[in-house]
């Protein structure tokens, strides 16, 4: 498969991409909050009972794992990207190293990872990973993100997909303008749209060929102290927007964060969007928490309840892949949970 193949099998329609790339800190927090103790073999359980379950073959085009995970085998037999494999899924691999604070600022980051990520990457290709992620975090207050976050970590996103595209894999481009903070819809429109601007500027200057990559954006929505609740319908409107005039017409899929949206908030947004989305962009869900979030309460009531995580999952995944072909119904979301 040629890297534009592999980008529009990750985001096919009615399915989307599994973020599973919790770091060992991101996953020590998601732990924490159900009571379970951060070890290597509970991290390896609670992803493998996801990987196995029934719904990685009809709604899940691809998963992203971190570098613990790709590297272990699973109790069942294969290994992790092998498991994922047998449901016709693509492994992918997180590479970056996390958000750094960025020097001659309080507030804002700029992420790293560039340093000997050609020579990992060419590791991460013998594990079997044919795709990766990069995220850059931007804050959003009333004099950010500043020109020194946008620019830096464009920057880095072009130059981390330049060598991605060198080692035949796709590059997912994750700039997140985060949802913390009291602003409104239109001022997350505004720091998103400079935000993509500079991206697909930077991506231009580094020679990344866009039918190779794939876009993982934040829905624009307030943000969640904001007073002013908008409807999905106003969100979707509003994202459709931004990614018509921000995005490249080449880049063949869009996959979104769910960034702290409840689950259902997460499919209700993602359905809006397809159901008015007159572009020729596949639009999907690349979520974590709004994947995951069930499933792991029930791995935390019962770790051994292999049953009941893997049917919270399944509905999570069958409810996104129904809303990434704008068909996800509040009905529907009732009836097959009964
Ligand atoms: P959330 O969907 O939980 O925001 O996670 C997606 C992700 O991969 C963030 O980098």
């Amino acid at each position: 498969m040629n890297l534009n193949e592999i980008a529009k099998k990750m985001c096919a329609k009615g399915k989307g991409i599994l973020a599973a790339d919790e770091s060992t800190a991101t996953i020590a927090k998601r732990f924490k909050s159900i009571n379970v103790e951060n070890l290597e073999k509970n991290r390896l359980n609670f992803r493998q009972i996801l990987f196995n379950s029934s719904a990685m073959k009809d709604f899940i085009g691809g998963v992203i794992l971190f570098d613990e995970t790709i590297r272990q085998k699973t109790t069942l037999g294969p290994t992790v990207p092998e498991l994922i494999s047998m449901s016709n899924a693509i492994p992918g691999i997180k590479v970056d190293k996390g958000a750094k604070l960025l020097a001659g600022s309080n507030d804002e980051t700029v992420t790293e990872g560039l340093d000997g990520l050609r020579e990992r990457l060419k590791e991460y290709y013998k594990f079997g990973a044919r795709f990766t992620k990069w995220r850059a975090v931007y804050k959003i207050t009333d004099k950010l993100p500043s020109s020194q976050s946008i620019k830096s970590n464009a920057h880095a996103l072009a130059r981390y997909a330049a060598l991605v595209q060198e080692a035949k894999m796709v590059p997912i481009v994750e700039p997140e303008v985060l949802m913390d903070g009291s602003h409104n819809i239109n001022k997350c429109y505004e720091a998103t749209a400079n935000v993509l601007h500079e991206c697909y500027n930077e991506l231009e200057i580094h020679k990344v060929d866009l039918k190779g990559t794939v876009l993982k954006p934040n829905m624009i929505i307030p943000g969640s102290e904001c007073k002013d609740k908008s409807s999905s319908e106003e969100i979707a409107k509003k994202t459709l927007e931004c990614l018509k005039k921000n995005v490249p017409k080449s880049v063949p899929g869009i996959a979104f964060l769910s960034g702290g949206q409840s689950e259902i908030e997460a499919s209700k947004n993602l359905n809006e969007i397809n159901k008015i989305n007159d572009t020729n962009f596949l639009i999907t869900f690349s979520y974590g928490r709004g994947l995951q979030a069930s499933a792991l309460k029930e791995f935390g009531k019962n770790q051994s309840n292999i049953e009941n995580i893997q049917k919270a999952f399944n509905h999570r995944a069958k409810m996104n892949g129904l809303s990434s072909k704008g068909e996800w119904s509040e009905d529907l979301e009732k009836e097959s949970l009964a």
